[in-house]
C-alpha cells in the first residue's frame, strides 16, 4: 500500500492556504493510502517561541486536523517530538546534505531576512524535514507549492545516502494540487498567504467567523481592468480568487472565469464557498475536548514509532555504527 506522509507546523493559526494547499489532500489521500500526518513542533522552534506557546499550538493544530477530517484510527496522527527517531535521523541526514544546498533554500533566505535572530536550526531545517519523510519509507508527500524545493532536496539527499551506504531509503515524490497549491495573501496577492507574514486582513484563518471571512474577501485586492480572467502573472488578485473558488468547488479556475463578468460577484461567491466549507469544521472542533485529542496523539505516536524504529535501525546498520 502506498505510504503517505506530511507535516504541518503548530505555529500560529492554520489558514486557508494550509487547508487548500495541503489539508484537503491529506483528507482525500487517507482513504487510498497508509497515511501518516505529523504536527512538526520541532520545526516550529526554528523561530523564537515563548515558553508554553508550542504546547498550546500543538493541541490547537491537532484539534483542527481532527476537525477537517483526519481519521485518527484509519491514519496516524502524531507529534514530531514524541518520536525521538526524527532527531536521530536528522543528524544523519545533515551529514549527507551539502552546506551549499541549504544556502539555496528560498524559505531560509526569506525567513532569515525577516527575523532578527537567525538560528542555525533555521538553516538545517530541511535536513530535519527530509528525516521526517524518510523515516517512514514514504512514497508520496502531499504539500503546497512552497514545499517543492524542500521535497526536491529530500529526494537528492535520500539518493545520496543510498549511493554512499547502499539502497536503504525510499526516495519519495511530492503531490501538489493542480488548483490552490499557492493561495496568495488577499491584500498582497504577490505574496503567498502565510502564518509568518503579519497580514491579518489578507489571511483567512480557519477559526474566522463568517462575517470576518466575508469582509476579508470583500476587501481583497484585485486590479483596475475589470476583466475576470485566470492569469496569475498579470492578474494575481483575481486569479487567486478563482483558484480558491476552484478548489472549493472542484472546478478549473479557467472554467469559472467564463461565468463571471464582475469582481464583486466573484468575491461574494468565493467568500460564501469558503464559509460553507469552514462551518462544519468549526462545529466539529467545538465538540472535541482536550483529553480525547491527547489520547489520539498518544496512540498516533505509538503507531508512528512502530514504523520509524525499524527504519532507523536499518539506517544505523547501513551507516555501520558500532552497536
Ligand atoms: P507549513 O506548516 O508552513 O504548512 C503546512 C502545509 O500548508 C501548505 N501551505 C500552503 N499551501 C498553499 N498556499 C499557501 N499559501 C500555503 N501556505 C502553506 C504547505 O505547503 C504545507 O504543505 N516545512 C513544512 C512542514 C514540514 C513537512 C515535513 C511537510 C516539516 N516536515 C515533512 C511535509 C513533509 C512547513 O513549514 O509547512
Amino acid at each position: 500500500m502506498t505510504r503517505v506522509f506530511s507535516g504541518i507546523q503548530p505555529s500560529g493559526t492554520i489558514h486557508l492556504g494550509n487547508y487548500v494547499g495541503a489539508l484537503m489532500n491529506w483528507v482525500k489521500m487517507q482513504d487510498e493510502a497508509d497515511a501518516i500526518y505529523c504536527i512538526v513542533d520541532l520545526h516550529a522552534l526554528t523561530l523564537p517561541q515563548e515558553p508554553g506557546e508550542i504546547a498550546q499550538g500543538t493541541i490547537d493544530a491537532a484539534r483542527v486536523l481532527l476537525a477537517v477530517g483526519i481519521d485518527p484510527e484509519g491514519s496516524t496522527l502524531f507529534v514530531q517530538s514524541h518520536v525521538r527517531e526524527h532527531n536521530e535521523l536528522n543528524w544523519i541526514m545533515q551529514t549527507v546534505t551539502a552546506y551549499g544546498e541549504l544556502g539555496r533554500m528560498t524559505q531560509f533566505k526569506d525567513k532569515s531576512e525577516r527575523n532578527v535572530f537567525t538560528s542555525a536550526s533555521l538553516f538545517t531545517y530541511p535536513a530535519l524535514q527530509a528525516a521526517d519523510i524518510l523515516l517512514y519509507d514514504t512514497d508520496v508527500v502531499p504539500v503546497g507549492d512552497d514545499q517543492r524545493q524542500h521535497l526536491e532536496l529530500t529526494r537528492d539527499v535520500a539518493a545520496r545516502f543510498n549511493s554512499r551506504y547502499g539502497d536503504t531509503l525510499v526516495v519519495p515524490e511530492h503531490r501538489i494540487p493542480p488548483s490552490g497549491a499557492r493561495v496568495m495573501d488577499l491584500q498582497n496577492p504577490e505574496n503567498k498567504m502565510s502564518k509568518s507574514l503579519d497580514s491579518p486582513a489578507g489571511t483567512v484563518n480557519i477559526d474566522d467567523t463568517p462575517a470576518q471571512i466575508a469582509k476579508k474577501f470583500k476587501r481583497a485586492v484585485t486590479d483596475n481592468d475589470n476583466e475576470v480572467r485566470y492569469d496569475p502573472a498579470s492578474k494575481p488578485g483575481v486569479s487567486n480568487l478563482l483558484s480558491i473558488l476552484g478548489a472549493m468547488t472542484d472546478t478549473e479556475p479557467e472554467t469559472l472565469a467564463e461565468s463571471y463578468t464582475q469582481y464583486g460577484q466573484l468575491k461574494v461567491d468565493t467568500a460564501e464557498a469558503v464559509i460553507e466549507k469552514i462551518r462544519p469544521i468549526q462545529e466539529r472542533w467545538e465538540a472535541l475536548d482536550e483529553a480525547t485529542i491527547k489520547a489520539h496523539l498518544e496512540n498516533g505516536a505509538n503507531k508512528a514509532r512502530a514504523v520509524a524504529q525499524p527504519v532507523m535501525q536499518r539506517v544505523r546498520d547501513a551507516v555501520g555504527l558500532y552497536q
